[in-house]
């Protein structure tokens, strides 16, 4: 899609990829972005950068996406939606009935508005939680969905509802083009405590900070891939703009890093002497992670950018010129 003078909602824009994905949109020449989120993890401060920018707007009459006659007041005269809200793996590990209602049924409702408003493009975000634990590396899109939790149970369901209500529609006056991207482990500012891969960095960051040993959880060898928060707004003002529809894709770097070289790479930036402690893990989700960016760069032009080093000082940055915003999510994550 061409998105030179065309309105955009993003939904669940105030969160973490959601906020950094309405700056990327807002360097370009659309005409409208609306920002559809209520709130229960996004915030208005994560938009400080853009809140000015007149083109942005936010809905403000109750935004929820289990609500159908919101998201159709905001779809009207859109061209294109993206879609972040979600509750996270834990919470539906915790409550899988309301991760069922907010992840399953709400994004049937997102794809109800879109299909009776005329939406020309849905950019849906799912996850790399679809495939599990490898069973071969790197990870491809057509590698099997071998998932075996809630979070990713309804972010297959996400997929499927795409593709099964765009091939119903696809030859009529109905039809509407999608994209869904599995982000792999999503690093960067704004981001908090509640994400079971990525909060070990806060973790680490706050005990360098205290002066304590960082706690490294089994024998850190477990390993992921790293993909800075900006890189996937890219991704997603990518995977807008190309022709592409109908097609998952991976947005990752193919770079894999354990927990352990992390840890020692926040030693060495934040200039700490401390030890290393390494506690037996309580819980455990999948240990090993990479994926293959061939599929995103050939079909959309998508190439992560960001260094893992860089990334990280932009994290380290944004912590230091955001101490009370880190409080709120390290006290939110607690409570
Ligand atoms: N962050 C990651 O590492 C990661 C990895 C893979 C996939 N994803 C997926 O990417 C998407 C965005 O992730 P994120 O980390 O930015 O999440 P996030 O929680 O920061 O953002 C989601 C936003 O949706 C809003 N929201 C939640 N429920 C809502 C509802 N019922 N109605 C309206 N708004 C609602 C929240 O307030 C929040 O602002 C999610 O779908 C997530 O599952 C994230």
């Amino acid at each position: 899609m061409d998105i030179k003078g065309k309105k955009f909602t993003v939904v669940g824009g105030a969160g973490l990829i959601g906020s950094h994905t309405v700056e990327e949109l807002l360097k370009e020449d659309v005409a409208e972005v609306t920002v559809f989120d209520n709130f229960t993890r996004g915030s208005e401060e994560n938009l400080e950068n853009v809140i000015n920018d007149p083109r942005l707007k936010i809905y403000s009459l109750g935004a929820n996406i289990m609500h159908p006659d919101h998201l159709d007041a905001a779809f009207k005269g859109v061209d294109g939606v993206f879609h972040f809200a979600a509750l996270w793996l834990l919470q539906c590990y915790e409550f899988p009935r309301s991760a069922f209602d907010v992840n399953m049924a709400g994004t049937f409702n997102i794809l109800e508005a879109i299909i009776n408003n005329g939406v020309k493009k849905l950019v849906f975000s799912s996850s790399a939680s679809v495939y599990g634990d490898a069973i071969r590396e790197p990870m491809d899109e057509d590698h099997p969905y071998n998932n075996q939790n809630f979070y990713g149970a309804t972010k297959i369901a996400g997929e499927h509802m795409c593709r099964s209500l765009y091939k119903r529609h696809q030859n009529s006056e109905k039809h509407f083009d999608f994209v869904g991207l599995r982000y792999f482990n999503v690093y960067g500012p704004r981001q908090d405590y509640h994400g079971a891969y990525i909060a070990v960095i806060m973790k680490i960051l706050d005990q360098l900070e205290k002066g304590i040993s960082p706690t490294i959880y089994g024998d850190g060898s477990q390993a992921y891939d790293f993909i800075y928060v900006g890189d996937c707004a890219k991704a997603n003002i990518a995977a807008m703009k190309s022709e592409a529809t109908d097609e998952f894709f991976n947005v990752c770097t193919g770079q894999q890093t354990s927990i352990l070289e992390l840890a020692k790479k926040l030693l060495d930036m934040t200039g700490s002497d401390l030890e290393l402690s390494f506690q037996e893990a309580d819980q455990m989700f999948v240990k090993n992670r990479i994926g293959c960016p061939q599929k995103a760069k050939e079909m959309m032009s998508f190439e992560a950018s960001m260094k893992l080093d860089e990334g990280l000082k932009k994290l380290i940055e944004w912590r230091n010129s955001h101490k009370e915003a880190v409080d709120r999510r390290r006290n939110s994550a607690k409570g």
